[in-house]
């Protein structure tokens, strides 16, 4: 997080808020959303489909699937499979430096977003929501677990479902950044949102 902080704040220098032309300079960023979208995404399992020829996957030792077979594709294995990744559930952004593995659909390796004619729709709105909001909650707060609670104690546990979201929500006490104008300020009113009070964040796209 501290990481991801830094790269921020270097970049916004001493502006109230990230603004949209600042999103596309912070590559950190970019792989931090990237590797959470691979750990945990939002839908494990893509929209069903049914298969319109025969087909064989896994080469001489794979399986043979017939013509309308329904088919689910567990694209929260794939981003956990240690054939496609080195240390698969560890949280790494790093991962994303060397390589242009992107979430559009052309790597499937990583299918947050799903592949082909369904692809998410949405996909653009979403990472741009994300982005924005991640690069202003960071850059304006520092953020604390609240009473002395340790990172170890922290649930990643999901809730399985159609979609999947932490099974206990995540609390974290929000510090203010000594930047000019704060986000929070802006939107809530100062007095309405003080330091101490404790951001409940009920999401699936959780880092600390
Ligand atoms: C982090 C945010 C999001 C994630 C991870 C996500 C993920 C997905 C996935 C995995 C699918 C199934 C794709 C497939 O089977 O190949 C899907 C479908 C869809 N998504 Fe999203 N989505 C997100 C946000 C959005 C948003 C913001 C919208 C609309 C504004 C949206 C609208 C849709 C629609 C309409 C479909 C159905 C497309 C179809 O069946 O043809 N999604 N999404």
């Amino acid at each position: 997080m501290q990481k991801l902080q830094a790269e921020i704040r270097s970049c916004v220098g001493k502006k109230p808020k990230v603004g949209t032309n600042d999103i596309a300079k912070l590559t950190y960023l970019k792989m931090v959303v990237k590797e959470t979208l691979r750990m945990h995404p939002a839908g494990p399992l893509l929209i069903p489909r049914e298969t319109i020829q025969q087909c064989k996957i896994g080469g001489n030792n794979g399986y043979t699937i017939y013509p309308k077979t329904r088919v689910l594709v567990n694209v929260y294995a794939i981003g956990r499979d240690p054939n496609n990744w080195k240390n698969p559930h560890v949280f790494y952004p790093e991962r994303f430096e060397d390589n242009n593995i992107d979430f559009k659909g052309n790597h499937f390796e990583l299918l947050p977003f799903g592949a082909g004619r369904r692809i998410c729709p949405g996909l653009a709105m979403a990472i741009g929501t994300i982005e924005f909001t991640l690069a202003n909650l960071l850059y304006c707060f520092d953020w604390e677990l609240p009473g002395g609670m340790k990172r170890e104690d922290m649930s990643m546990e999901e809730q399985g479902g159609i979609t999947i979201h932490k099974k206990t929500p995540l609390q974290l006490v929000p510090i203010k950044y000594n930047c000019q104008v704060l986000l929070a300020a802006v939107i809530l009113g100062e007095d309405k949102f003080p330091s101490s009070s404790v951001l409940c964040f009920v999401s699936s796209t959780v880092i600390i």
